[in-house]
């Protein structure tokens, strides 16, 4: 696959650094991991994997075998320093998903804010038979995406988690999204752009490849995110979700 210049490589040290935000720890990475489960011993794919922020993770919690997929060179090099700084045994890969062909047959590959890139659903139906592929049979598919179905008159209740959204056009299939991220401890934003596809194209999407079950799971707030914050500093996030998690078993 070649090298492509991405809109990551011009943000990829703000996107690191947005990492810090109290949500990503307590709601992001908690539901993440709700979803991902036990991984000692398995084998798993990280596609979109960023600069490898929740692919050391991955390791450290025991998987046996960890491959991380990333289109952006800027952010698969922070990924490869970090290897370089404290070698883990990750190989980090630079390639297009809408690309990808199979590498193995993975327990479980992965993929957060990925699918949230797709523009059409031909699009999403590529990134989706690429996972697919890539999972052995009983194998699955975990996600954190951009939740399109939030109303788009609740974008701004996330401002005090350090982020909103917004959007210039009414939601139709590829209307682009655009978040804007403060870095924590900063004035600083940063921006980037999702694209809206409806829940229904998800849904046509994973089981025109072949995917067996597809549950929806609603964010859920760490006990130590609400020990430390209260439950009440949640409550828009949760009233309106601006994101959520998916599971697909093949
Ligand atoms: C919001 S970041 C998430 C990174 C990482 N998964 C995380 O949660 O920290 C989205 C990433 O998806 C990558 N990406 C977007 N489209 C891609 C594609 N077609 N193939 C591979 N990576 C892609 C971007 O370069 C960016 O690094």
């Amino acid at each position: 696959m070649g090298k492509k210049m991405t809109y990551y490589d011009s943000i990829a040290q703000q996107y690191k650094k947005s990492k810090q935000l109290p949500f990503r720890l307590h709601i992001e990475a908690y539901t993440y991991f709700h979803l991902v489960g036990n991984l000692v011993g398995k084998s798993l794919l990280d596609l979109a994997c960023g600069e490898g922020f929740y692919t050391r993770q991955f390791k450290l919690q025991g998987a046996a075998r960890v491959i991380g997929v990333e289109i952006s060179e800027k952010m698969i090099e922070l990924a490869r320093q970090e290897e370089a700084r404290e070698p883990q045994d990750i190989e980090y890969i630079l390639g297009d998903v809408l690309e990808l062909d199979k590498i193995d047959s993975f327990d479980l590959v992965v993929a957060s804010y990925l699918l949230n890139y797709a523009q059409t659903r031909e699009q999403l139906l590529k990134m989706c038979q690429s996972i697919f592929v890539n999972l052995r049979p009983g194998g699955r598919f975990v996600t954190i995406n951009n939740n399109d179905s939030q109303p788009p008159q609740s974008y701004l209740t996330t401002e005090k988690y350090g982020f909103i959204k917004s959007t210039d056009s009414p939601l139709i299939e590829g209307t682009p999204i655009q978040y804007t991220c403060t870095i924590p401890g900063s004035d600083q934003k940063f921006r980037f752009n999702n694209y809206y596809l409806s829940a229904a194209t998800y849904e046509w999407a994973f089981q025109s490849v072949g995917f067996k079950e597809v549950r929806w799971q609603k964010p859920i707030v760490s006990p130590q995110g609400v020990e430390e914050f209260g439950q009440e500093f949640w409550q828009d996030f949760l009233n309106c979700v601006p994101i959520v998690g998916i599971e697909c078993l093949k």
